[in-house]
Formats: structure tokens, C-alpha cells, sequence
């Protein structure tokens, strides 16, 4: 199994958007079965170590003797080291710990505290690609000579804070790679150290800050990625050479980080896309110990934060730039509206995410005329679909006419009606029609149509504008029914990589915008990366396409190839 698995490229093409919308409302299981004044919460607490008396031994000590003299209880030590989530060293001084409000006006009144925030939910945001960039791997254009002059990043440690990683893909082998540098002082904790080699050097799970919340996910403690977000970020950071890539046929090439030589370091702090900033805060403490010189991290808290002093992140990535550890942090992916940025600590770089040049289309050939017309889609493989007989439907939104057999073996046109898409393609999808061609979206909802609902579309789909749909609608009506020599027919191919969209770069709809609430007089975002549709590792057991492949539909998953 396993090396089946590892000889399976795990790839896949994403964004991020996709995966915030797939994500569960995250849901804080504070003991509902208290009453108010006992209600518990969770907190990230700020001491003055200076005030720790010297008798403890560590500061953790300290921590659980501070939160044992909060209790009466005569097991208070037990207590203590129930509520205490985790103690940090690096980052701030102080630690996160579970409290009542009692317990934590108690807790004001200790020796050495100096300030308290909420311990909050965070979420997986998005990253960046390399050929667009200009990174070709031979000199010539500058970022080529910059990308060479760094070796690829050789020798370089990059921490990535996310949902773990899937260590068999082939972006994690060690081909190539230099040794593990010396100063390096993490290990393979939550693996088998065997799935730990020259390019993946450290893996480590964070979850207590979850557990304390009563969220039992993060209890399997291995670094394993369990959504692909982790994954798909580290390997588009950092990623080996991986000849053959593809997702489905679509983006073929050679896959890559954009520092493809560099060491990668797991933390794992999201579980089945969960993760609160407690264990976000730990993850730093430990990569600054661990070594790493960079942290990428696309994740950030799920409110907005309006102080850089309620944001914990901000201030643990604070402490990593004063260690010399540089934080490259996505933007967010509020946008577009104003005001979104939920990560602008002037010390990290912030990136937005954007579109390139790439995009993946389908071709309609009309019958008898020799005539294609193209328009997107994701639906995966190189699939040609035999010459069928095509219709219009209208807005496609009457059940009655699109029922039963009625669309039997055909291929189906709609105009599309704003805000009716995803009904309109869920009726088709319910219909016995073996393709379906959805005209009259505008460009950018097209792109943004086809990037957010490729896994909803597991029929032969393809979206197009109304300029382009024009062409299709003639072909349609021109051909009279009464002729049968010239009956109206089409057939559908997908797998169409086109590299020279334009314009490119454009700003992603979804990223996050400025200015931000918390520091405002600070311009930001800083640089803007491809983040669209980025071919990079996934896990082989997370789904990333369903298709239908035969009539009444057949369903099957497909998992990256
Ligand atoms: C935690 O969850 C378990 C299982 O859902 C439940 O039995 C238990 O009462 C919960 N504990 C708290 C403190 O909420
Ligand atoms: C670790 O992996 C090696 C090689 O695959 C295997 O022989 C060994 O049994 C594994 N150890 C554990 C504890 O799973
Ligand atoms: C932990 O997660 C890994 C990867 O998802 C899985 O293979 C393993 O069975 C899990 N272990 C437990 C105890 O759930
Ligand atoms: C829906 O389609 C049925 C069957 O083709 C037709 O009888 C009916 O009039 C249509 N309804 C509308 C509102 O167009
Ligand atoms: C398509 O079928 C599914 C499953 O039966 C149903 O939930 C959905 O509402 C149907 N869609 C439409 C537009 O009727």
C-alpha cells in the first residue's frame, strides 16, 4: 500500500477558496452544562517572567502552580494541569489554560500577570506558483537569476504551519536534496521516522488547544495531512522536482515549490480543518526552537481582529521576526470587501493571492461544420464525448421538460440566470443528458464559477460567455428540425491547457482587501502571488473530482493520479 501510495504523484490544482467555503462552521464546545458564573473559556495569558519566584524549576512550573492556586480543590495540582493547554517559551511569556470567568478575575490578581486575550478559532487560508513567476530554472529574465542565485532555496528550513503534510507524495522525496543542516534541532515526532528524509525534516501535531475544547479530532496525534490543505501548501513552497505532473491532464509539466531545494518542517495545527490559536502559538514557539529561517503559514484568525494586541499570530510571529525567522503569511480570502485583511502585522509579508496565465478550457464542435467553440472547465481527463444530438433548453430551470428521459443521450444548452447556477447545473446534473453547455456568464464569474464548484460538476460540463455562447445558439436554431440531413449535433472535449490568458496577474476576487482594521497606516498587503488554481501534492485519499461516466449516472471519485 504504501508504495503504491508513494508512487502516486498526488496533485491536484486548488484554491483555497474552494476549501474555505467546504469548511465547517466552526463550532467552540465550551461546557454548555454550567452555569454562567462557572462557564468555562480559553485564554492565552501574558506573564511577567521576571515575577516568577525561583524556586520553579521552568516556567511551566510557574504556570501550573499560578493555576493550581486558583483552586480549592484538594487535587488543585490535577486541576491545574487539566486547565493548562500549553506553556510557551519562545513566543511570549505566559501560556494558554482553560479558566472561568471566576478563576480568571482571580487569576488578574496573581503576581506577574499581565494581560489575557481569548483563545480563538483560526482557518486555513491559500499560497502561491513558479513558472509565472519567471522561476524557469536557467538565467534571463531577473527572478530566474534570483531563483538560480539562491540555489533554490538550498539549505534553507521553511516551517509550514498548517493541516500536516502527506509524506509519501513525491514532492517530499529527498532526490537531490543537500543534508539536513547541522543547526536543525527538530525532529519526526508524529511520524514514523522513516517517512522523515533530507527534504522533510520535522513533523510535529498540535491539538491540546482543541482538546481543551472538547474537540476529540486533534487526539490522533500524527502529522498526517487529513485535507490537503497542508500538503498543497508546503509542497507549493517548497516542493522537490516532480516530472509528469498533471491534475487529470490539465496543467501537465514538471511540478515544483518555489524553493524546491530547501528542508520542510511540519506543524500541524488543523484537524479536519479545525485549529484555534493556542496550539497556532505553540507551533511557532516550536519552530523557533526547532530552527526553522522561514515560516509559511495561510491561515488566520476567523474574526477579524481590530487590535494587533487581541491578535495572537500577530504576536507570535512577532517574536519569530525578532528571532530572525522570516513569516510569509496569506492575505485571507475575505475579499473582495474592504477592510477583509484579517493578517497585516507590519512585520510579516503579507501576500494576496492572484490569478495567472493559465486556465483550463473544453471545446463544443459543432457537427457538419468543422466549427469549435471553447469555453472552461475543469471536468476531469482528456475526455472526448461521442457525437450527440444538442438542445436548447432556456434558463434549463423547468423539472418537467428536463425529467426522466426527456434528455436522454443529449447534450444539453443553457442560458445561464444570475444567481441560479448551481440549480440550474444541479437539475441538468439530475437529468438523463450526457454533457451540458451553460452559456452567458460573465468572464469573471466564469472563472470564478468554474474554480469554486469543479467538484459539484460531475457531469461533462462546460462554461462559457454569451459572446461565446452566441455562435452555439445559431448553430442551434439555424439548423431547422425538419432537416434530418442536417441534424444538430456536437461532441465535447476537456483536458485544454491554455497558458496565455490575459490579463495576468489579476487580483483573486476572494483575496482579502486593505486597509486593515488593526493597522490601518500600514499598506498592506505587501506583494501579490499566484494563488488560483495551483497545481501542487495532495493526499491520495481526499477527493478532489467526482465524475459520471455513464447513463442512468454512474458516480465515482476520482483521487489524484
Ligand atoms: C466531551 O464530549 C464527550 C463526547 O461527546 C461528552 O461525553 C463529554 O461530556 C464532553 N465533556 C465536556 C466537558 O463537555
Ligand atoms: C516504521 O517504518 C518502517 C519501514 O517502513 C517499518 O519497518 C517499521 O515497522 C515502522 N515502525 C512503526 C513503529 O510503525
Ligand atoms: C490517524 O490518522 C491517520 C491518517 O489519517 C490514520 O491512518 C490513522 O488510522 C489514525 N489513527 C487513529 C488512532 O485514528
Ligand atoms: C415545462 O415543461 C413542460 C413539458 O415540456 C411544459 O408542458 C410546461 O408548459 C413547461 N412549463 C413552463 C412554465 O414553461
Ligand atoms: C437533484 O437531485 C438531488 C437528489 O435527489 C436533489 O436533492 C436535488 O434537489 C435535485 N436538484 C434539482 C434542481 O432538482
Amino acid at each position: 500500500m504504501a508504495s503504491s501510495i508513494s508512487s502516486f504523484l498526488c496533485s491536484k490544482l486548488f484554491t483555497t477558496l474552494i476549501l474555505t467555503f467546504i469548511l465547517l462552521p466552526f463550532v467552540p464546545h465550551s461546557s454548555s452544562s454550567s452555569s454562567s458564573s462557572s462557564q468555562v473559556d480559553h485564554y492565552i495569558v501574558f506573564m511577567d517572567s521576571n515575577a516568577m519566584p525561583k524556586v520553579f524549576a521552568t516556567a511551566r512550573h510557574w504556570h501550573l502552580a499560578i493555576l493550581a492556586s486558583l483552586t480549592a480543590a484538594p487535587d488543585n495540582h490535577q486541576v491545574a494541569s487539566s486547565k493548562l493547554i500549553h506553556s510557551y517559551s519562545h513566543v511570549i511569556d505566559g501560556f494558554s489554560c482553560t479558566l472561568t470567568s471566576s478563576e480568571l478575575d482571580a487569576l488578574r490578581n496573581s503576581d506577574g500577570y499581565l494581560h489575557s486575550i481569548k483563545d480563538v478559532p483560526v482557518k486555513p487560508y491559500t499560497t502561491h506558483s513558479v513558472e509565472f513567476l519567471g522561476l524557469r530554472g536557467s538565467g534571463g529574465c531577473s527572478a530566474s537569476a534570483a531563483w538560480e542565485a539562491s540555489n533554490y532555496g538550498e539549505g534553507m528550513i521553511i516551517g509550514s504551519i498548517d493541516s500536516g503534510v502527506w509524506p509519501e507524495s513525491r514532492s517530499f522525496g529527498d532526490h537531490g536534496m543537500g543534508p539536513v543542516p547541522a543547526r536543525w534541532r527538530g525532529e519526526c515526532a508524529q511520524f514514523n521516522a522513516s517517512l522523515c528524509n533530507k527534504k522533510l525534516i520535522g513533523a510535529r501535531s498540535f491539538h491540546q488547544g482543541l482538546d481543551a475544547r472538547n474537540i476529540t479530532i486533534g487526539k490522533n496525534s500524527s502529522a498526517r495531512d487529513d485535507t490537503g490543505h497542508g500538503t498543497h501548501t508546503a509542497s507549493t513552497a517548497a516542493g522537490n522536482f516532480v516530472p509528469g505532473a498533471s491534475f487529470f491532464g490539465y496543467a501537465p509539466g514538471v511540478a515544483k515549490g518555489v524553493a524546491p531545494r530547501a528542508h520542510v518542517a511540519i506543524y500541524k495545527v488543523f484537524h479536519q480543518d479545525k485549529g484555534v490559536a493556542s496550539d497556532v502559538t505553540k507551533a511557532i514557539d516550536q519552530a523557533i526552537e526547532d530552527g526553522v529561517d522561514v515560516l509559511s503559514m495561510s491561515l488566520g484568525p476567523k474574526e477579524v481582529a481590530t487590535s494587533l494586541y487581541d491578535d495572537p499570530v500577530a504576536i507570535a510571529t512577532f517574536a519569530a521576526m525578532e528571532k530572525n525567522v522570516f513569516v510569509a503569511i496569506a492575505a485571507g480570502n475575505g475579499g473582495p470587501t474592504p477592510k477583509s485583511l484579517s493578517n497585516s502585522s507590519p512585520w510579516t509579508l503579507v501576500v494576496a493571492a492572484g490569478s495567472i496565465d493559465r486556465e483550463f478550457r473544453a471545446e463544443l464542435h459543432l457537427g457538419n461544420r468543422g466549427v469549435s467553440v471553447s469555453g472552461l472547465s475543469l471536468y476531469p481527463g482528456s475526455y472526448l464525448s461521442a457525437q450527440a444530438p444538442i438542445v436548447f433548453m432556456g434558463d434549463c430551470l423547468n423539472e418537467t421538460a428536463t425529467a426522466g428521459e426527456a434528455l436522454k443521450g443529449k447534450i444539453v444548452v443553457c442560458q445561464h440566470k444570475n444567481q441560479m447556477l448551481g440549480y440550474q447545473l444541479s437539475n441538468i446534473q439530475n437529468s438523463s443528458a450526457v454533457g451540458a453547455v451553460f452559456i452567458g456568464l460573465d468572464a469573471e464569474l466564469l472563472r470564478v464559477y468554474v474554480e469554486d464548484n469543479h467538484m459539484k460538476t460531475w457531469l461533462p460540463a462546460m462554461f462559457m460567455t454569451l459572446e461565446e455562447g452566441e455562435a452555439v445558439k445559431k448553430y442551434i436554431k439555424s439548423s431547422s428540425s425538419s432537416s434530418s440531413k442536417n441534424p444538430r449535433v456536437a461532441s465535447l472535449r476537456f483536458g485544454i491547457t491554455n497558458l496565455n490568458r490575459r490579463p495576468a496577474p489579476m487580483v483573486a476576487g476572494y483575496s482579502s482587501r486593505g486597509p486593515s482594521p488593526a493597522s490601518p497606516y500600514v499598506l498592506k498587503p505587501d506583494i501579490m502571488g499566484p494563488g488560483s488554481l495551483i497545481l501542487a501534492a495532495w493526499p491520495p485519499t481526499v477527493e478532489v473530482a467526482t465524475v459520471t461516466d455513464s447513463n442512468p449516472p454512474f458516480y465515482s471519485t476520482l483521487y489524484s493520479d
